[in-house]
């Protein structure tokens, strides 16, 4: 009658400590705490604290401890699995089958993961003969070396050749079936492989056991993916392309990315980029987030810049808020336009590539954009729709401080875009709703960000300067990363191109996943301040500026 230890971390992780205790004692917050009069001895002044984030209580008084499960063994004499049940289903987790393990299927479950462990050996073989030249030539072409093949495992299916190979070796057709590796003949119910002439991409549980394939083939053939059918090993929905090397990655401390994509997963674990992780083919669930939140507290999840990509990270971004947990988020990336991570890396290079991830927006900032192009949000009444929305989906984190302080967050923004409409009615546009969060300006950090904005609508202008520019720490200087990795952009672009002008630099920019620096640059704040968007000031004005600027730069 044993929970595994993962469901009941699940459980834990699931619900919200003060709020299973709370329907019992009546409970004030104080700070990050709770606390109220003990339920295990008779006080009259509250020495009982629960701490929500850890996942326990205290009592000062009479020193009762522990989680949410001892609370309810306690406080309602519940025995462990009871009170594990009653936790599930407070979180609304289904309980898992909690019949002994039939011995019957434990062997076929076991023998369909020998089979594709077997297989996976033969794909990898199969690769180095000469029936697989032209699959190792596509390989090359797309750039995986041989130790990106091997840390991923990649092998070819040949047109055939697997079903006798396995048989040889005694699994039975059955297996081979329900492994997914074989299909049947509608014809005369005989045996052909599922995977013929494709590269195959094992994938693994996260104890690194192969449990399905996806398989591209190389040349038209449709469809372009094929992947493992669901089975007893494999569910689709529950499982991330990547985990072992994405785990190894996090541990070496890269950030950890969510792409689309087999070939995304292995060009940004290839280039060092970061840690990477797919779902197989579908919109991530969420079952795959929870997974993602094992490995990373703050992943970055990747989107085409198209709008099928605005679609899918609108549709992720809602799918994520009711699973909010303290501690937990997501930054959101946007690609540019018709391309992915390994397209990016591919034709930009690992830096442009870094450098869109720099920019990733926070959750909020990213629900904002995102809905703000939903709607007409230059109309009073696409606005109020545009603000009910926002509000309707912050509802809807179900973790009660979370959902507290993002509705904080966006009822600061929408006070901050109503403010901004009343004082400047010409404003009142698209533009000041794609801005991203206010930070907190302090005085070096705007200089900083006034000095990007003339250095880039003026290249010619750097040369003079380049030497200090490039000894100058803008991360430091402005306490933000983006900004030196801004400078860098700019400085190295005018090194390959000494004739850019400002319109090439800045689209540059845009390009290479600058833009949230170039909207400061280029925003109502930084024209205001320097009295004329930073394009038409006159050159003697620029110098004056720039001298200025760097004179205030600490040395
Ligand atoms: P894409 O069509 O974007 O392919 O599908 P890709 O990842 O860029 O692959 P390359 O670069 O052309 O090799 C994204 C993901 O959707 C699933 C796969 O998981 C793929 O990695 N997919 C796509 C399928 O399952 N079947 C398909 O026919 C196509
Ligand atoms: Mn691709």
């Amino acid at each position: 009658m044993a929970f595994t230890p993962d469901f009941i971390d699940d459980v834990r992780s699931r619900i919200t400590l003060s709020a299973v205790i709370g329907k019992r004692v009546k409970l004030t917050r104080k700070g990050r705490r709770h606390s109220g009069l003990c339920p295990f001895h008779n006080e009259k002044t509250p020495s009982f604290s629960v701490n929500d984030d850890e996942g326990y209580y205290y009592c000062f008084g009479c020193g009762a401890g522990g989680d949410a499960i001892s609370y309810l063994r306690e406080s309602e004499g519940l025995d462990f699995t009871e009170a594990v049940k009653r936790l599930a289903e407070m979180a609304g987790v289904p309980i898992p089958d909690q019949r002994p393990i039939d011995p019957v299927k434990q062997k076929r479950r076991q023998s369909v993961m020998e089979a594709l462990e077997a297989a996976s050996h033969f794909y990898r073989q199969q690769l180095e003969t000469d029936a697989a030249g032209a699959a190792r030539r596509y390989l090359a072409q797309r750039g995986l070396s041989a130790a990106t093949l091997a840390d991923f495992q990649i092998g070819y299916a040949p047109r055939q050749g697997l079903r006798a190979h396995l048989l040889a070796r005694g699994f039975d057709e059955e297996t081979l079936v329900t492994a997914g590796l074989c299909g049947r003949s509608d014809r005369d119910n005989s045996l052909y492989d599922y995977f013929r002439d494709r590269i195959i991409y094992p994938i693994c549980n996260r104890q690194g056991a192969v449990i399905a394939f996806g398989a591209r083939a190389m040349g038209d053939a449709m469809p372009k993916y094929l992947n493992s059918p669901d089975g007893p090993t494999f569910a689709k929905k529950a499982v991330l392309y990547g985990w072992g090397q994405a785990r190894e990655r996090v541990r070496r401390n890269l950030p950890l990315l969510v792409v689309e994509g087999y070939m995304d997963v292995i060009a940004v674990s290839a280039a060092h980029a970061g840690a990477a992780l797919a779902p197989l083919g579908t919109a991530l669930t969420e079952q795959q987030i929870a997974l993602v939140w094992k490995l990373h507290d703050e992943p970055v999840l990747c989107f085409d810049g198209d709008k099928a990509g605005q679609q899918a990270a609108l549709r992720a971004i809602e799918r994520i808020l009711p699973v909010l947990e303290p501690g937990k988020s997501v930054r959101i990336a946007v690609m540019p336009t018709g391309k992915d991570p390994d397209d990016i890396l591919a034709d930009e290079g690992v830096e442009a590539f870094k450098a869109i991830i720099a920019s990733a927006a926070s959750l909020t900032e990213a629900l904002w954009t995102q809905m703000a192009q939903q709607y007409n949000v230059g109309d009073p009444a696409g606005r109020t729709a545009f603000f009910q929305q926002l509000r309707d989906l912050v509802k809807t984190i179900s973790h009660t401080q979370t959902r507290q302080s993002y509705g904080d967050e966006i009822e600061y923004r929408i006070a901050g875009l109503r403010a901004q409409l009343r004082s400047g009615g010409a404003s009142a546009g698209r533009e000041p709703m794609m801005r991203p969060a206010r930070r907190p300006q302090t005085g070096a950090r705007m200089r900083l960000v006034a000095m990007l904005a003339l250095l880039t609508a003026h290249p010619s202008r750097i040369a003079d300067h380049y030497e200090e520019l490039s000894l100058a720490d803008f991360a430091q200087l402005g306490g933000d990363k983006r900004l030196e990795d801004a400078k860098k952009e700019i400085l190295d672009a005018v090194i390959r191109d000494a004739d850019l002008d400002g319109d090439a630099l800045r689209h540059h920019l845009q390009e290479t996943g600058h833009s949230q620096i170039l909207s400061e640059c280029f925003g109502n704040d930084m024209v205001s301040r320097l009295g004329a968007p930073p394009q038409s000031l006159a050159n003697e004005k620029v110098d004056r500026l720039i001298a200025d600027l760097m004179a205030r730069l600490p040395k």
